[in-house]
């Protein structure tokens, strides 16, 4: 017996081998729900348009929806036979209303249909992302607040350069992530097109009418080119890319936990809930879960590359290389959304050890550039400057002691333009407080970036 639903032109059977290769429903059930509420669309037009009865429309609609909570409740009997989430679906359909579910694939075809299925599903996993990216941007600007006056070293080549605050830095990330939010929300506007009526990839010779299906499945136009329509994938690419940056992200973030979170930086603590212990070390609680995060870039990156060689050399129209799409889209959107948890459930709960940051500040000259730019305003030009706060940085070295406590005698063996009024600028308050301007590191700066951030995040 050959293949039901295509086999009336083979003469043999499906080898068993071939069969199985070629199968992709062991992962593309996953879109049942997208697959389901498409054929609705569907089924309302060609109902509308007088292709189907209204009759035929509602004993389709009414057997559809059998199907999903058959799904649902466990109950449904996926078939490797029938190889895909499609074919599945409209095979139990038909054995249930009998030959009207037969006419569902009347002016379609599974290009069309596995097209609409994905781009349904990713804008749902779209709009599922956005919301945690909401929530960790607001913990990150919660966070900042809470530290805008904490003063940390702020670091170039991981040695300590300047100080800085710790709110501050806060912002950074959430620079970095709103980024990625503006580009997976650009990426929805490519993603929220309709391609249903592109049929195998010229079009349908049925009165189809793609601005209603359109609008049934909330998509906020039809495709322009069928040809086009069936075969990119570029809209998923996207989303990779979007995945990519935004793990980059999250993985430099992870770099900082971890590396604070040692004993040697000593700047913040994670809760026990977020670290694991090791089996053979009894005194070791270890940071897994930005570990992990950093981690997982790796398999994202896998992702895009994987579905950009997929695409590359595809002739147009569909090609069953297409297949191929689902499973690194999958699980880059699981990846995303188990990292963005992660990082939303565990930044609000971050404890920062001041007196450590503040003491790492003071130990690496950090406020050297404001000695020199306090020697500058006394009329010293800047290279000669820089020479005379590097011999005072070399002196501190040999006594181990911070410009900022030396004696006015000491300081002035440099330069004899310094004053006393010199300890202002060499404390790390007024280091950092000095820094007053837009995307500055000043407390006052920090606060006033906060609320702006906020006004982009609830407008
Ligand atoms: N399972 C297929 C996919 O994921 C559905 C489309 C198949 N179309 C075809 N003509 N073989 O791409």
């Amino acid at each position: 017996k050959t293949n039901q639903q295509w086999g009336g032109r083979f003469s043999e059977p499906t080898d068993a081998f071939v069969a199985r290769f070629t199968a992709s429903v062991n992962f593309d059930q996953r879109l049942y729900e997208q697959d389901i509420r498409g054929s609705i669309a569907h089924a309302t037009m060609l109902a509308q348009v007088g292709v189907l009865t209204d009759e035929e429309k509602d004993q389709i609609i009414q057997g559809l929806n059998e199907v999903r909570e058959e799904i649902e409740r466990g109950e449904f009997e996926w078939s490797e036979a029938l190889e895909d989430v499609h074919m599945n679906i409209e095979a139990r359909l038909t054995q249930k209303i009998g030959i009207t579910g037969k006419k569902l694939h009347t002016g379609r075809s599974r290009n069309d249909q596995v097209a609409t299925d994905i781009r349904l599903y990713l804008r749902d996993e779209i709009d599922a992302i956005s919301t945690e990216l909401t929530r960790l941007r607001t913990g990150l600007l919660d966070l900042a607040e809470r530290e805008a006056s904490t003063i940390m070293p702020g670091f170039t080549h991981l040695q300590t350069a300047q100080p800085v605050t710790f709110g501050h830095h806060m912002l950074a990330w959430q620079e970095m992530i709103s980024r990625d939010h503006d580009r997976l929300l650009d990426c929805r506007k490519r993603v929220n097109l309709s391609p249903l009526g592109s049929a195998a990839l010229a079009g349908t010779t049925y009165p189809i009418d793609r601005e209603c299906t359109a609008e049934l499945l909330g998509f906020s136009a039809p495709t322009r080119n069928s040809l086009d329509s069936v075969s990119d994938r570029d809209f998923a690419i996207e989303f990779c890319a979007f995945a990519s940056l935004l793990l980059t992200h999250l993985s430099r973030a992870s770099e900082e936990l971890i590396l604070w979170t040692s004993a040697q930086f000593n700047f913040i603590d994670l809760p026990d809930r977020f670290c694991t212990g090791s089996s053979i070390m009894p005194q070791k609680k270890n940071p897994d879960v930005p570990e992990l995060v950093r981690g997982k870039t790796g398999r994202i990156n896998g992702h895009l590359i994987a579905l950009l060689t997929l695409m590359k050399s595809q002739p147009l129209a569909y090609n069953k290389d297409n297949q191929e799409d689902k499973e690194p889209l999958f699980d880059a959107v699981d990846t995303v959304k188990d990292c963005l948890r992660a990082f939303a459930d565990m930044i609000p709960a971050l404890e920062t050890n001041k007196t450590a940051m503040y003491e790492a500040a003071k130990r690496g000259f950090s406020t050297a550039t404001d000695l020199a730019d306090y020697l500058v305003r006394k009329g010293v030009a800047f290279r000669d400057a820089h020479e005379i706060v590097g011999k005072s940085v070399a002196f501190g070295l040999e006594q181990q002691r911070d410009l900022s406590e030396m004696t006015l005698e000491e300081l002035q063996q440099f330069s004899t333009v310094i004053e006393s009024d010199v300890f202002d600028v060499l404390t790390l308050e007024g280091s950092v407080a000095a820094r007053s301007h837009i995307g500055g590191t000043a407390p006052e700066q920090v606060k006033i970036a906060v609320a702006t951030a906020r006004q982009t995040l609830n407008p």
